[in-house]
């Protein structure tokens, strides 16, 4: 099982252009989905979908994932707006008007909830919220399972991106994930750069943006002072991938830029390749007396 990860398109910042940078980059990394080596079996686009929540740009993001060879499911971020996202985004409420639902797959299940507070940067997670969480993890007990949300709950170090950890939605959360020991993991956006963290002992994988990136600087910022540092850059778009190994869910994070071959599979590389497969019980190789 192959599921593939996008978020941060920010589509519609550049309103009026439809070849505005930030469908360019979309369109290039659902170019690597689509075509290239590991097609995934669905994907998950993680919130921030469109940068000023319009309908516009969710109608043109509802007909590019259509025109996808896999099922896409979309979740809200703080610069996407409930109501239009709800309107072309159909059967995608779970309940008091938020953006949950769950996605059954056969060996774990992805819960998505709704970390928006419109008008709030950061995230949120409110009673009613954490009530169908509640609910819906109760339901399968057992079942491996992945949070998919927005807003990581962790505090990054970036500074103008952090999560302060005392923020109330972060135990009104955090006590749901407690109570559920089949939440094995979070799969979350909104920082825009790959992040990996240990959270309430879950494995928390947060991807890199479509839309260009966060720079990496981890000096504290001053709300009074700028100092003219880079806040945004243009790395290659990104996207992640998680394997569902049977056992673990391994995420791969990856850019869809060109980056230059330096080996490929030929004659030469063919004895490495016999070696490795022969160290690895079941493919011909038994132990090394
Ligand atoms: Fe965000």
């Amino acid at each position: 099982m192959l599921i593939a990860q996008i978020t941060d398109i920010h589509l519609g910042f550049d309103p009026g252009n439809p070849d505005e940078t930030n469908r360019v980059r979309l369109d290039a990394v659902l170019d690597v989905l689509t075509r290239g080596p590991n097609r995934p079996d669905l994907l998950i686009a993680t919130g921030d979908i469109a940068d000023r929540g319009d309908r516009d740009s969710y109608l043109r993001l509802r007909e590019l994932f259509a025109r996808c060879p896999f099922p896409v499911w979309p979740s809200i971020g703080n610069h996407d707006r409930r109501a239009d996202f709800l309107a072309c985004f159909a059967g995608l409420e779970g309940g008091d008007g938020f953006v949950q639902y769950t996605v059954e797959l056969p060996e774990l299940r992805l819960v998505t909830i709704d970390t928006l507070e419109e008008g709030r940067h950061g995230g949120a997670f409110c009673a009613r919220r954490a009530a169908w969480l509640d609910a819906v993890l109760a339901k399968a007990a057992v079942k491996p399972t992945y949070i998919v949300m927005h807003h990581p709950p962790f505090e990054s170090g970036i500074d103008w991106m952090n999560t302060h950890p005392g923020e109330p939605w972060i135990e009104t959360f955090a006590e749901v994930v407690r109570r559920h020991p089949q939440v094995r993991g979070l799969i979350c956006g909104h920082l825009h750069r790959a992040v990996t963290a240990a959270w309430e002992g879950r494995t928390v994988a947060v991807c890199s943006s479509t839309a260009p990136q966060v720079s990496l600087d981890l000096r504290p910022i001053d709300a009074e002072q700028p100092d003219d540092r880079a806040m945004i850059v243009a790395e290659d778009p990104g996207y992640a991938l998680h394997r569902w190994n049977g056992r673990e869910l391994v995420s791969f994070h990856d850019r869809a830029g060109a980056p230059a071959t330096l080996a490929r599979y030929d004659a030469r590389m063919q004895g490495l390749i016999r070696d490795l497969k022969a160290e690895r019980p079941g493919e011909g190789g038994g132990p090394h007396i």
